[in-house]
């Protein structure tokens, strides 16, 4: 440990300390910097597009959240931002109502943003560019028994390119959804739905993410199995990257009390790992700080620095139904009564909101680290339960966000 940011009630003053006594090679590197440093705060939500990205990504926090406390000790991850599409298709088929509880979920309500079905196009658009690594997918399967409202289905086609799809019930329906949403991710996300769609006629908003992260720095050493410690358990052994003098932004929180490393990845995405000092599944203090804006200014605060670095390899697929989860974001009164107007003149409900996402990360990267004159003593070494996300620099959008307490269990 060799500096620590501790974030004050405001989350945009940042306190520097450098513990003198053990910075070595480090602070000569960055200069003389006495004890306490403000942080400059750079704004980044300022344009439509960058506050959608706040917003999407505060969206994904609280849902993060919310699956995090009803699956405490488990494994989680989630792509928000394929789910932001999913529910903002679905609020097009609302009536005024339903429209304005849907957007309070999805924190478009901050936005004032006339155009912001627009904005959020265009964010999709950005983020997935490619080179980036991520493909999402987004789409409503509705029952054809609801007699449905075909001005919806064009609105929804315009806007999105993605037209919603009338289901006819039966095995059929699996494999239907099965393979568009195969087809929209190249392949990598197989098996959407592996049991069939509940019987009940209603709408279901389909959900989906493949990222590959490629880093810009490449691991010279990969797969060889190391301990990875489990709360409560005998240690598992993992397949691991490792690299010296490895590039990264660090700090630690002393309020959180967790090491935070910044890795760069290809084309302006990183990943941010939150590394508990304990060997503990609950992350429940670090998980209520987690807002688009904490995330800003915690990129802002964090030091370069060259780190022995220790990753595990991450190879993982992870599904779930997020529709227990939306009364917990204030959707309870919407859900027994969602208004779906537009989408049929019958009373319609949600009936799932089935998401998946599939990541994979390898050695590769473009760049060898560079030799320093010194090398680095700093060891950063992932070997027990954490929270890492990834998130797209130039917008600032969340766009994987995961909780790993047991990689063994983790499978493509
Ligand atoms: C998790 O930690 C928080 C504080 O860090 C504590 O308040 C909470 O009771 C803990 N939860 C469990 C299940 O131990």
């Amino acid at each position: 440990m060799f500096f620590f940011v501790s974030f004050r009630m405001k989350r945009t003053t940042f306190l520097l300390v450098f513990a003198a006594a053990l910075s070595c090679c480090w602070a000569q590197e960055t200069g003389n910097e006495e004890v306490v440093e403000e942080e400059e705060h750079v704004e980044l939500f300022t344009t439509p597009t960058t506050k959608m990205a706040a917003a999407t990504s505060d969206f994904g926090y609280n849902l993060f959240r919310t699956l995090s406390s009803r699956e405490a000790a488990a494994n989680i991850f989630l792509s928000p931002i394929s789910v932001s599409a999913a529910l903002t298709q679905l609020s097009m088929g609302g009536s005024q109502r339903a429209q304005s509880q849907l957007y309070r979920a999805l924190r478009y309500h901050t936005l004032q943003d006339p155009q912001l079905l627009n904005t959020l196009k265009d964010l999709l658009a950005a983020v997935k560019t490619s080179g980036k690594g991520l493909s999402t997918a987004a789409r409503l399967y509705v029952a054809r028994r609801l007699r449905l409202k075909q001005d919806f289905f064009k609105l929804v086609e315009q806007q999105y390119n993605v037209r919603p799809k009338a289901l006819m019930g039966g095995a059929k329906d699996l494999k239907e959804i099965n393979d568009w949403v195969s087809q929209q991710t190249g392949r990598k996300v197989q098996q959407f739905l592996s049991k069939p769609l509940p019987r009940t006629a209603g709408v279901n908003a389909v959900s989906a993410s493949y990222f590959k992260g490629k880093w810009v720095t490449r691991f010279s050493q990969s797969g060889g199995l190391e301990n990875f410690q489990v709360d409560g358990g005998a240690p598992v052994q993992i397949p691991m990257m490792q690299q010296d003098n490895y590039p990264v932004k660090m700090g630690v929180d002393s309020d959180l009390r967790c090491t935070i490393a910044q890795i760069q990845m290809q084309n302006d995405i990183s990943m941010f790992v939150f590394l508990p000092e304990e060997v503990t599944t609950n992350t429940s203090l670090l998980e209520e700080s987690l807002t688009a804006e904490f995330v800003q200014d915690l990129s802002m605060a964090l030091q370069p620095a060259q780190v022995s670095l220790t990753l595990p390899v991450l190879r993982l697929s992870y599904s779930t139904d997020l529709l227990p989860l939306l009364g917990d974001l204030g959707l309870s009164e919407w859900l027994e009564n969602p208004e779906l107007e537009k989408v049929s003149n019958q009373p319609a409900k949600l009936t799932s909101v089935n998401h998946k996402v599939v990541m994979e990360t390898a050695p590769e990267g473009n760049q060898y680290p560079s030799s320093p004159s010194t090398p680095s003593h700093l060891t950063y070494r992932v070997d027990r339960p954490f929270v890492y996300l990834i998130r797209d620099e130039p917008s600032g959008a969340l766009l994987f966000i995961g909780k790993v307490v047991n990689p063994k269990d983790l499978t493509i």
